[in-house]
């Protein structure tokens, strides 16, 4: 049985969605740990900005356009990539849309272009980097899900859906790519304070939070960091040879209550020690 080579100390890492959010801040983090990191969203300028940060910090980095809804996009920008830093050894597939609304309003070319991104876009990044990993006998396909997997939320149907159908892809993929000394990995954030949601029209907002409230979909009101996700991303890919983290879920961590103990921690009769608590 061949024995597992150790993973280079510097491994060229593209991440998508690395304009905003849980993406930028992953290249960052990537970037501090030397890695040297392509980053690719719609607003190519602002991952350009962000890349120019990472260099005056003393990191490797480099921004190129990518839109996952076109196809032609996620090919040019998979040459850009390894043509900036060679062979890539890890992606981080975290660029995803939302879109707020309920199974019947929801317009079918929308939730269509739900799934083209979250899922399609995902495909063809797998398509463009996972040959040549699988070819090099190591690599690492991290990507960024949600916990809607896990706990479905109404009034973002064609999300959940989308999230759905990647960690089904995802699961298969790690089948068949077992033995290649590629892993495939699932990070599956909880609520994370980013950009997500933000351009959404408030009253809409505040009806889809009453509503996963009225289904006990928010136990309370604390949200992750976008670096606390990072930190699972590099955590993982960081796992040497021979172990493979498959799935991690991050959640934010509950307030503290106002009170220690277990006893006024709402598990006794007592109640709750907590303030602006979700049923
Ligand atoms: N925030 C949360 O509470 C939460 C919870 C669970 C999971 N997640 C997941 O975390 C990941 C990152 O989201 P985030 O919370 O960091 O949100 P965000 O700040 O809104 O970032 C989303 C990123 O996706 C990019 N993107 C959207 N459509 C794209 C397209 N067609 N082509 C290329 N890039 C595209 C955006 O860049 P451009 O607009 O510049 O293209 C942006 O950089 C997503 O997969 C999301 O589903 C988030």
């Amino acid at each position: 049985m061949p024995r597992f080579e150790a993973n280079p100390p510097r491994r060229p890492t593209v991440v998508t969605g690395a304009s905003s959010g849980i993406g930028a801040a992953t290249a960052r983090r990537l970037a501090e740990a030397g890695h040297p990191v392509v980053l690719g969203a719609r607003r190519s300028d602002v991952c350009t900005q962000i890349a120019a940060g990472i260099r005056d910090e003393g990191g490797a980095a480099a921004a190129f356009h990518l839109d996952l809804a076109d196809p032609a996009s996620i090919t040019a920008f998979a040459k850009e990539a390894e043509e900036a830093f060679g062979p890539i050894e890890v992606l981080v597939s975290n660029a995803a849309r939302i879109q707020p609304g309920g199974a019947l309003e929801t317009a079918p070319e929308d939730f269509e272009e739900v799934l083209r991104v979250n899922v399609g876009g995902a495909h063809r990044l797998v398509r463009a980097f996972g040959a040549g990993m699988v070819a090099r006998r190591r690599g690492d396909l991290v990507f960024v899900t949600s916990d809607v997997v896990a706990h479905p939320r109404p009034r973002m149907s064609a999300y959940v859906a989308s999230k759905w159908g990647l960690e089904g892809f995802v699961t298969a993929l790690q089948m068949e790519l077992e033995g290649t000394g590629v892993r495939a990995i699932v990070v599956r954030p909880g609520p994370t304070l980013t950009g997500m949601g933000m351009d959404w029209d408030p009253e809409v907002t505040a009806d889809v939070l009453a509503e996963w409230t009225r289904w006990g979909l928010a136990r309370h009101p604390a949200f992750l960091r976008p670096d606390g996700v990072a930190l699972a991303i590099a955590h993982a890919m960081a796992a040497p040879r021979g172990t493979h983290l498959s799935v991690i879920e991050v959640q934010p961590e509950a307030p503290l209550h106002e009170t220690a103990g277990y006893e006024t921690a709402g598990h006794g009769r007592t109640g709750h020690g907590r303030k602006g608590a979700n049923p």
